[in-house]
């Protein structure tokens, strides 16, 4: 029986919520939208009554393709939507800050995507997974990838052909780099030595920097460098790498600015260093990440680069072995760009070591907004917050803030 609902909100998944609550996916608040109910969910869905904030879906795919959510609606409701949602999440914790105009990636600027691939009586079908389901969506004319990542699509098929099992989805990482595509494939068949054979050779002739297999590496034709600053870093395969370059920018100029002036830092959950080696450059810093691998890379691209002052690192699990605050004396500032968890092993350490300034990334309002409270009881000032959406037009919303011991101002 069709119904008729009102959506009064939109949920952290970026669906249209009803009263029941009701979830009716891709329509905006005030819309008033009928269809069939299924348990929570409404289907067959027609919007009797736009918004005056839903827009043309840019990309044709969108209708069926699940690696966007929020085409349907316009640029500034959007943004103005990821900041409140971070502006609800500190209120949830009885926190009030500066939100600083949120700063969006173009379109067309995402340098690393996983794509799908399966195998069919034909050939192959790749893309991103459809809304909701398992079914492969092609994507040839996407909006988000950079065009030289949606160039490379018929890499993956290759690949698929060569190594994909015929029952398997392949999930084939595509990661840009100043050394050309860097390929990091899971899910394919097991390693044997025709199969690594074909692949090396298949990296040949596609011009691949690195094809690894199963975390494997199977052919590195050039290390697949990021530029971090004045150092390039080659990342183990698979390694975290921020979406965009863009968004990599903002996160760092905003994480530069509320460090200013430190001499010596301490960079938590610190990856490859993307934020440690452009700080180097006028700091001291010790870096600390669980991945020992990581640690390894960003390392190995210090010690390449020319200028810049000394960083150390050091491989370790910051949930378990937070830095306590006799580790922490004498540092002038921390950054912290934590995992969707959170940091509140390290944040309740950090609350006692009192450092005086802390530039804190993070992927999860949720989580950080705890973590905000943790650090406000403490005597810190949450100064402002950068919201930045490296993940246009899907529900992911990231930040940097600025955190400064009460007596200092930020
Ligand atoms: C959001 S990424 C940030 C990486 C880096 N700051 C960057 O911008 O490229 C979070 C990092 O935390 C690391 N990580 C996850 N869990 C961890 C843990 N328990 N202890 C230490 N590092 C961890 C991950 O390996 C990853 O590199």
């Amino acid at each position: 029986m069709t119904q008729q609902y009102t959506i009064a909100r939109l949920g952290h998944q970026g669906d249209g919520i009803a009263d029941g609550p009701i979830f009716a996916p891709r329509t905006l608040p005030g819309e008033v939208v009928t269809g069939g109910v299924e348990g929570q969910q409404l289907t067959d869905i027609r919007i009797e009554t736009p918004s005056d904030d839903r827009v043309k879906p840019p990309c044709r795919h969108y209708k069926a393709c699940g690696g966007c959510q929020l085409q349907h609606a316009s640029d500034p409701f959007v943004a103005a939507w990821k900041v409140d949602i971070v502006r609800a999440a500190l209120a949830a914790q009885g926190i009030e800050a500066e939100m600083r105009p949120i700063h969006t990636s173009p379109p067309s600027s995402r340098r690393r995507a996983t794509i799908a691939v399966r195998r069919t009586k034909k050939g192959t079908l790749a893309g991103f997974h459809g809304r909701a389901s398992d079914v492969i969506t092609e994507i040839p004319d996407c909006h988000l990838l950079a065009p030289e990542l949606l160039a490379a699509i018929p890499v993956a098929e290759a690949l698929a052909v060569l190594g994909g099992s015929r029952k398997g989805i392949l999930a084939v990482t595509l990661t840009l780099s100043s050394a050309g595509l860097d390929v990091s494939v899971q899910g394919g068949k097991p390693l044997d030595g025709p199969l690594e054979a074909s692949l090396a050779q298949a990296a040949e002739q596609q011009g691949l920097a690195r094809l690894a297999w199963d975390g494997e590496v199977l052919a590195m034709r050039n290390p697949p460098y990021q530029q971090f600053g004045a150092a390039k870093v080659a990342p183990p395969p698979g390694a975290f790498l921020q979406a965009t370059k863009d968004g990599e920018a903002a996160l760092l100029s905003t994480v530069q600015e509320i460090v200013a002036g430190s001499k010596k830092i301490v960079d938590l959950f610190a990856g490859c260093g993307t934020f440690s080696l452009p700080l180097a450059a006028d700091a001291e810093v010790h870096a600390v990440e669980g991945e020992p691998t990581m640690t390894q890379a960003l390392d190995q691209g210090w010690r390449m680069a020319q200028g810049l002052k000394r960083i150390t690192t050091e491989a370790r699990d910051l949930f378990r072995r937070p830095l306590m605050p006799d580790e922490l004396r004498k540092v002038d500032a921390v950054v912290l760009d934590p995992p969707r968890a959170g940091a509140d092993a390290q944040v309740a350490e950090l609350a006692q070591a009192q450092v005086p300034v802390i530039a804190y990334v993070s992927c999860n309002p949720v989580t950080f907004a705890r973590d905000a409270k943790a650090l406000v009881a403490a005597g810190y000032t949450l100064n402002w917050v950068q919201v930045v959406d490296q993940f246009r037009w899907s529900a992911h919303t990231e930040l940097a803030a600025s955190f400064t011991l009460s007596h200092i101002s930020g």
